[in-house]
């Protein structure tokens, strides 16, 4: 029965999720002017937030993100389609399961946001070859123009990607809104190519406007490309004005002031990518990329995109990171997670970064003459010259926005001053105070709900229309002065319900003058208007606020750790919410008297407010079991002589189409034997004359990577892979001799006259991305690249005459996908996968020899039933440089972990590869290059733990 109530409340819940104006579900027509885009005439703000369904293996949790995304007020979602991550070989594409887009477009709709869909070609540079399959490193033509190969191999995807988008069109009823062409592209690159990609996606159904992002303020898109060929109808720019150092969080926009241009003079600012969060350069951990985009960037750098530029389409980079999970990383910028720092961690749990993205997003979509401004003089002077303004006004409802700043950004604290404001309803002097960093959009001149709004210097967050009354959050920093003018026939009655406000009325004018302190109530009624409840607090206290759409009007939350949906029927508000133990109070028409939260009943008593309040029940507490019975077995067979290799692939090809040819004779780039992601092992045989002194390799294999080597069984060594070089020819051989990649053949050990076995593992971290549209980066080889016999000084070509064979990824794993496994022994054979029986194998020893050594365990879970409690894996103990970790959960490549990888130590294992009611297997395959310690202790943690309101 409760099940039954809950499954009832969700699907109530889900239908009102959908009522979001403009947004439902029939056929619908995208326009734009210079101000912004717009629905069937309707004006919308976009704010939107990026999220990558191939970082969250989970179709399940796709939903939980995006109604995140809703409940901060973001009414898009911008969604990089992986060209890797369905395609496994050329004319092989999937869109099953983890890859089911078709169901993420549903997910977005059911969340109520729209879309901006980005399929490329050419993505991300963080993502394993900026998006693109290994296997387009065999195709002849440069990528990212219209050379032949590549065309007909991008044409391939995009006829496969671009149907799916299109019947999930606005215009046909569905989400999508934008469609993005490439991502930063320099037009003056290849502009048929531009073109072609946009051709193709109209012959393919798309009719909604297409644009892409510009990188680096504005590139080559603001000239004669604007409207030339290749031009596209919205271009946008991206900007990440805090750069990527997030060792020194202190940083204040090292790339600029972040202002996107303008780049044509009939379309909105489109701030494509504005950043939201950073990637790791530095190793320091995320949660320091989260201080350096923390909220004090985000209002001073948003608030002046939003004002001083006017801008009105706004995606920020990343709302919700994920995981770089399996071999999707591009090696050179990244290791596992991609938590990137975003409002939204990677274990789905939300940040103080969350709460600004929901104090300002709530204000983009309660105030509708936002959408559609002109810059003006200022009409706020500040007494103090140590602040600035600039402003915006809507040309039809004279509605003022005036950014007030702080000019000595350092400034972490000021006295209060008095702006003087000409308001289109009169003149006023209202006290503000504004640090540096920071910035208020205040707003005068604007009809709020049933209210005329002459001034304030408090910000708005979000006003609802609510049982005939307007309730109206506004906000500033604690301690911080306020006064807010509503304009009156007649004098009101004001009634303070909590904390201290003056009022005083004059002229018509209603002044309410405090300091901003928790939260201030204040009823006012009378004067020729409907009631309207004031809602005064801190930025903290507005946080607290939630608002949902329900089919007979808003609602206002305060309390709860997250509202998704609410609804009303009859005398009974129902809300599907995440919750802790705490206060709820609710903001609903006066019908309403009770109060149901997930399948709770909450006692409600009605306060001063009109509003219900209650408390929520706490979470039951989730048990995790210890990892315990670990057994292990040493692998690597292939570096045995005697070990079978006839049926390996022989790499003897002399000849490749790579840009980058080889140092040595036979070509041993695995990409080119169709081996892609992962460890590839070789071997090499050849007849030993006796008088070979030395191996000489070299591999390529992208930063953090390395290859072992053996001889006739022994052990010789390790040497780290080769790099993406900055600049030049991109991938300088790494080893200079004497170095690495050299190895002295120990005497004895070779056979003269006999057949000599060379075993090479080889580790390849994932393929480098085409940021700059060179094609020689991305097609930078990976595995060996040279290799000999014999004791020419520098490994030339020539020595003793080697046959090579090569060995990979066994076959497809449908489920996981191209990118989730690699060529190990264990991987080939099953090592990983939970059905796999480990019975015959022992207790770890303490040493593990170099080569290497899977352990696996399991574990039951059983988290309380209906909580979102996200488990991470934890690595106890100091890492050792010389080893690295596969990670493998029920088969699932979830990450690597190692001294050299990153600084990760926390491995996310999402729900739905986690089983949360039942058995699950983890296997960690570890790679020693010395004999070493193993890795641990391990064990799981929660990341938190709620009652959920999904
Ligand atoms: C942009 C790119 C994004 C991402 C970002 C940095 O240049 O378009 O895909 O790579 O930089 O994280």
């Amino acid at each position: 029965m409760r099940r039954l109530l809950s499954v009832l409340l969700v699907m109530l819940l889900a239908c009102a999720a959908l009522v979001v104006p403009g947004h439902a579900g029939t056929a619908r027509e995208v326009t734009y002017d210079k101000y912004s885009l717009m629905v069937n005439g309707r004006r919308i703000v976009l704010q939107s937030a990026e999220f990558h369904y191939f970082r969250l293996p989970s179709p399940e949790l796709w939903a939980d993100v995006m109604e995140k995304f809703r409940a901060a007020g973001f009414n898009a979602v911008s969604l990089y389609f992986s060209w890797a991550y369905h395609s496994p070989k050329p004319g092989v594409y999937d869109f099953t399961g983890v890859r089911d887009v078709d169901r993420l477009l549903r997910a977005a709709r059911q969340a109520g946001l729209y879309v901006i869909a980005r399929p490329g070609p050419y993505i991300n540079a963080e993502s394993t070859g900026g998006g693109f399959p290994a296997w387009l490193k065999t195709v002849p033509g440069r990528a990212r123009s219209s050379e032949a190969g590549y065309q007909a191999a991008y044409r391939e995807w995009l006829h496969r990607i671009n149907p799916i988008i299109a019947r999930h069109q606005v215009t046909g009823g569905g989400p999508v809104i934008l469609y993005n062409a490439e991502n930063e592209y320099q037009v003056n690159t290849d502009a048929a190519y531009m073109q072609d990609i946009q051709d193709q996606a109209r012959a393919d159904g798309i009719d909604v406007p297409i644009t892409t992002n510009d990188c680096c303020d504005a590139g080559s898109w603001s000239s004669t490309w604007a409207t030339g060929p290749g031009a596209v109808q919205i271009p946008g720019v991206d900007d990440y004005p805090q750069s990527f150092e997030c060792a020194n969080p202190d940083l204040w926009g090292p790339w600029g002031e972040g202002l996107t241009e303008k780049l044509r003079d009939d379309i909105p600012v489109f701030a494509a990518e504005y950043q939201a969060g950073a990637i790791d350069l530095g190793n320091a951990g995320y949660d320091r990329c989260r201080e350096l985009t923390g909220p004090a960037f985000m209002k001073f750098f948003y608030k002046n995109n939003l004002i001083q530029t006017g801008a009105t389409m706004f995606s920020y980079y990343m709302g919700y990171g994920g995981t770089n999970w399996g071999w999707l990383a591009q090696p050179n910028d990244v290791y596992t997670s991609y938590d990137y720092g975003a409002a939204i961690t990677e274990a789905r749990r939300l940040t103080p970064k969350y709460d600004e993205f929901k104090r300002q997003g709530y204000f983009l979509q309660a105030l509708a003459p936002l959408a559609k401004t002109d810059a003006v003089t200022s009409p706020a002077t500040p007494a103090d010259a140590a602040l600035t303004t600039v402003a915006r006004a809507n040309p039809d409802t004279g509605t003022q926005f005036v950014l007030v700043r702080h000019t000595d950004r350092a400034a972490t604290s000021t006295d209060g001053t008095t702006l003087d404001w000409a308001a289109p309803d009169g003149r006023h002097q209202v006290p503000v105070r504004v640090k540096g960093r920071d910035a208020h959009v205040l707003v005068a001149g604007y009809d709020l709900g049933g209210q005329r709004l002459a001034v304030s210097t408090s910000e708005i967050m979000t006003h609802a229309a609510i049982g005939g009354r307007d309730v109206a959050v506004l906000y500033g920093p604690a301690g911080s002065p306020g006064a807010t003018v509503l304009r009156y026939a007649s004098r009101p009655s004001v009634k303070v319900l909590e904390g201290r406000v003056s009022a005083t009325y004059g002229g018509g004018d209603l002044r309410l003058d405090y300091t901003h302190e928790g939260l201030a109530r204040v009823l006012v009624t009378g004067g020729g208007r409907r009631p309207l409840l004031l809602l005064i607090g801190t930025d903290e206290a507005a946080a607290r606020f939630w608002r949902a759409e329900t089919a007979t009007g808003p609602v206002l939350v305060r309390g709860t750790e997250l509202v998704r949906a609410a609804a009303q029927r009859g005398d009974t508000v129902s809300l599907a919410a995440d919750t802790v133990a705490g206060e709820v109070e609710v903001f609903a028409p006066p019908q309403a008297g009770r109060l149901r939260v997930g399948a709770d009943e909450v006692r409600v008593t009605r306060t001063a407010s009109g509003s219900l309040l209650g408390v929520t029940r706490g979470p039951e507490r989730a048990h995790l079991p210890a990892l315990t019975g670990w057994r292990a077995h040493a692998e690597a067979p292939e570096a045995a002589p005697g070990f079978d290799d006839s049926g390996w692939t022989a790499a003897d090809r002399t000849t490749t189409i790579s840009p980058h040819q080889p140092k040595t004779l036979p070509v041993l780039y695995a990409d080119d034997y169709g081996y892609h992601y992962g460890n590839v092992w070789y071997r090499g045989h050849f007849t030993a004359t006796g008088s070979e002194s030395r191996i000489d390799l070299n591999a390529v294999t992208g930063l953090r990577g390395n290859y072992l080597v053996w001889l006739n069984g022994r052990y010789l060594g390790s040497a780290a892979g080769g790099v993406e070089a900055d600049s030049g020819d991109q991938w300088t051989p790494p080893n200079p001799d004497p170095g690495p990649g050299h190895f002295d053949i120990p005497a004895g050990l070779l056979k003269a006259g006999a057949d000599n076995v060379i075993a090479v593992l080889v580790a390849n971290m994932g393929h480098n991305d085409d940021w700059i549209a060179d094609d020689l980066r991305f097609k930078q080889p990976r595995g060996l690249v040279a290799a000999s016999v014999g004791g020419a000084v520098g490994g030339a070509a020539g020595g003793t005459p080697v046959a090579w064979r090569i060995q990979g990824t066994a076959g497809a794993d449908r489920l996981r996908g191209p990118l989730s496994t690699g060529g190990l022994y264990g991987e080939r054979t099953g090592w990983h996968l939970p059905t796999y029986s480990d019975k015959s194998w022992k207790p770890p020893a303490a040493t593990l020899p170099p080569g290497v050594t899977w352990y696996r365990t399991s574990f039951r879970l059983d988290l309380p039933k209906g909580h979102d409690v996200p488990i991470g894996l934890r690595f106890g103990g100091d890492p050792s440089p010389a080893y690295r970790v596969l990670i493998f959960l029920n088969g699932w490549n979830v990450g690597q972990y190692g001294a050299d990888i990153g600084p990760q130590r926390e491995f996310s294992l999402p729900a739905g590869l986690l089983a949360e009611h039942g058995s699950n297997t983890l296997a960690l395959a570890v790679t020693a290059e010395e004999p070493v310690a193993g890795p641990g202790p391990l064990g799981l943690f929660a990341y938190g733990n709620v009652r959920s309101g999904r």
